[in-house]
């Protein structure tokens, strides 16, 4: 019955955990979720106060333009200048997206033929991977491994798949491990790229979130960048908006139009209330950001303490809201996940999710009241 194209793929990892948590909370654990990248903090009253204004304009309820209301395009054009020195053009260089998971997806549909190559990091946000698989591509896989800092050696990708690929997807701050590129490592993915003929999709929904006096580049200010490559962001973690999905893409006017032609095929745009609210968040104040940073900062930092009192060094992440935790000795991701679900009712993610290469190591997510992260953590040392 089903289509061949979805035989290898998995039911969704956060589908999955949370069906586990239902389960359990059914059966009366009071399980506490370390799992999802999802903020906890309310979208901040200013950002809420313009939706509902715009909710009450009965224009704002007919069909949203396709390619997003031109002020949302002009105010992300103002703050890409504003915060990376990047001129973009608002009618050609940036497309709105409905949260950047589906931009991500449908970009593989956009630019992948059968049997197209698409270099997929791993560990990674599962979403690159599975949208190259939907659109028929092969996903091939680039380790981040720990001794090359999380970043993927340009050096060991076989060069007969680099001739045939079409994509290839990077993000920093990197979910899921916390990483950081340097603009020399992204220079040299630019240089890779434009000898191949390779589109850089460059995921930086976590440029804002980092911590210790780092400040996150953009790709595409990186020289060459913003020709042979595009840039996805995302208001959902920076201004704790994930429900109410909005994102965009920007850069290469060719591949904005070609996702721009899928798109207006498959869907209708962003609700414009949401749209307006959009343009309050990139507009408005933005100490809550700073305060979003400190936040996740102090939970950073207890999380590496909690573990290093049990002797397991973690690598202190500078940006994204995840910790990347090597399983103590015996355990593999998945048996120290399922033992940390039954014998504590704490959900972190499995490693391995995320790709092969994550074997090894569990995610934490950030995105838990303090003291629920602090009874979590306790559950979880009195384990071991
Ligand atoms: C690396 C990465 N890219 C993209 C997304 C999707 O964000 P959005 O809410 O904009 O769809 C996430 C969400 O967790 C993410 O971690």
């Amino acid at each position: 019955m089903q289509a061949k194209r979805i035989e290898h793929l998995s039911p969704y990892l956060f589908a999955e955990i949370d069906r586990k948590i239902e389960e359990k909370r059914k059966a009366g654990v009071d399980v506490i979720s370390l799992g999802i990248g999802d903020p906890v903090e309310p979208t901040p009253s200013h950002i809420i106060k313009k939706l509902c204004q715009a909710v009450e304009d009965p224009e704002n309820h007919r069909y949203p333009s396709y390619y997003g209301l031109s002020e949302l395009r002009e105010a992300i054009a103002s703050w890409y200048k504003k915060r990376f020195g990047v001129e973009l053009d608002p009618s050609q260089e940036i497309l709105p997206l409905i949260g950047s998971k589906e931009g991500i997806a449908h970009l593989s549909v956009a630019l992948l033929d059968a049997g197209a190559y698409c270099l997929v990091p791993d560990p990674a946000y599962p979403v690159y991977r599975t949208g190259a698989l939907l659109s028929d591509g092969i996903p091939h896989p680039m380790p981040l491994l720990r001794e090359n800092d999380f970043l993927p050696d340009l050096e060991k990708i076989d060069s007969q798949i680099i001739k045939k690929a079409k994509i290839m997807f990077l993000n920093y701050p990197n979910n899921p491990t916390g990483a950081v590129a340097s603009e020399e490592f992204l220079s040299e993915c630019v240089k890779l790229a434009e000898k191949n003929g390779i589109t850089v999709c460059y995921d930086n929904p976590y440029s804002e979130l980092t911590y210790d006096g780092y400040i996150a580049p953009s790709f595409l200010e990186i020289p060459g960048g913003k020709e042979i490559g595009v840039e996805f962001h995302s208001l959902s973690k920076t201004y704790n908006m994930a429900g109410w999905r909005i994102g965009w893409v920007a850069g290469n006017k060719k591949v904005i139009d070609a996702l721009g032609r899928v798109k207006t095929n498959i869907d209708s745009g962003i609700f414009k209330a949401v749209q307006y609210a959009g343009i309050a968040a990139l507009t408005g104040p933005q100490d809550c950001v700073e305060e979003m940073r400190a936040i996740y900062r102090r939970r950073r930092d207890k999380v590496i303490s909690a573990f290093a009192s049990i002797g397991i060094e973690v690598t202190k992440p500078k940006g994204a809201i995840y910790v990347w935790v090597p399983t103590p000795a015996g355990y593999s991701s998945e048996s120290f996940a399922t033992y940390v679900l039954e014998k504590a009712g704490v959900v972190v993610s499995p490693g391995n999710a995320y790709g092969s290469s994550g074997e090894g190591y569990i995610r934490i997510s950030l995105s838990v009241k303090d003291d629920r992260l602090k009874e979590a953590l306790n559950r979880i040392i009195e384990l071991l």
